[in-house]
């Protein structure tokens, strides 16, 4: 058995720092984050998983949907001080996102609560201030128990990763044109870098401020449009800009005829439903909702950090980053 990470000292710095979900964007920058603050971070990843984790973190190994192996191998009779969950369905699928972002959430809080862990921080997204999709209803069912668990808490609902809005640099590149809904200014959204990210989640520890808050957090503005993007991403690549402007109408279109088709193929269930998260994202934005005038608000979608989209969109055309879409892409 690993040996258990050095108590707290009095004060700020260092916290005894369980992550889970470390293998993926956020979380892998949330644990580097955490290491350079100077945390004792240890990392619970799935067995079959060999994905990196930040270096100088410590890993356990444990299934976390299986409670007898989380209590055993993922927390293994060690005290933590905090919690960080940054783990997410990778589909959005809804019996994905009940099982991990709901189920397997509680399941870290009830062994959080019975070990003594005394802050859960908690991963979410902008978007479940309006929900529709079945992801958004578990995120925000487990953001409730966790509101109510007693625990201290802090519910970080960033507005979109810059990954999830670069998957069409590589079409343009190839000489394709840039799809976008509508007159490509039906949504906006304030992104914000994995780097930036991490950095507000990790600084989330030690600030009284945004302990037992919900905290929508962006990157620096302005708020863009799906127009403005294409047209930069033209810009960086030399390519000539050629639109295919997409309805709205057609996504529901698909989403119903996949839906009626899953009637008789279930496995085009899934597919439907990914349709309807696809037509989500085409026609809300990824700022601040305000329900009193029903619009999205630019100005009251708080900005943290400095990295910008389009430094980093210049970054991937001259190769100098990657874009790992995952399943998770907007486009
Ligand atoms: N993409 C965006 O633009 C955006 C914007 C705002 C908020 N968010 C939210 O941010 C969160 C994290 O997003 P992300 O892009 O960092 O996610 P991601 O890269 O897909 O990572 C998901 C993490 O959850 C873990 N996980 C998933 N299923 C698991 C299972 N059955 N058992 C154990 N671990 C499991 C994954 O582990 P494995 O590596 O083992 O699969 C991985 O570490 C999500 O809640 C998402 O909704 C995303």
């Amino acid at each position: 058995m690993p040996h258990q990470p050095p108590p707290s000292s009095h004060g700020n710095l260092p916290r005894r720092v369980l992550v889970v979900g470390a293998t993926g964007t956020a979380g892998r920058a949330t644990t580097t984050a955490l290491i350079a603050a100077g945390h004792h971070v240890t990392c619970i990843v799935r067995p079959e998983n060999e994905d990196p984790v930040a270096p100088g973190a410590r890993l356990h190994f444990a299934n976390i949907t299986d409670t007898a192996a989380l209590r055993d191998y993922g927390f293994a009779g060690e005290t933590y001080d905090v919690l960080v969950s940054c783990i997410a369905s990778r589909t959005g699928a809804p019996a994905d996102a009940w099982a991990i972002d709901h189920d397997a959430n509680v399941a870290l809080l009830e062994r959080a609560k019975a070990s003594g862990v005394g802050h859960f921080i908690l991963l979410s997204a902008i978007c479940v201030q309006k929900p529709l999709l079945a992801f958004q209803h578990a995120k925000l069912a487990f953001e409730e128990k966790l509101v109510a668990s007693g625990l201290n808490w802090t519910i970080v609902r960033p507005t979109v990763f810059f990954k999830s809005l670069s998957g069409q640099i590589a079409r343009v590149t190839a000489g394709k044109p840039y799809l976008m809904f509508g007159d490509g200014q039906l949504t906006a959204c304030k992104p914000i870098s994995d780097r930036d990210l991490g950095t507000f989640i990790a600084g989330c520890i030690d600030a009284p401020d945004r302990r037992n808050r919900i905290l929508p957090i962006g990157g620096p503005g302005p708020a863009l449009t799906p127009l403005e993007m294409g047209r930069e991403i033209f810009r960086l690549t030399g390519q000539p800009e050629k639109y295919r402007k997409v309805p709205v109408a057609m996504l529901d279109v698909i989403a119903g005829g996949l839906r009626l088709a899953s009637r008789m193929k279930s496995d085009l269930g899934v597919k439907a439903d990914l349709a309807q998260i696809g037509r989500y994202y085409a026609t809300e934005s990824m700022l601040v909702f305000d329900k009193n005038t029903g619009l999205y608000d630019t100005d009251a979608t708080p900005e943290f950090g400095e990295d910008r989209l389009f430094d980093f969109y210049a970054d991937v055309v001259a190769g100098k980053e990657t874009v790992n879409l995952g399943a998770q892409a907007v486009f």
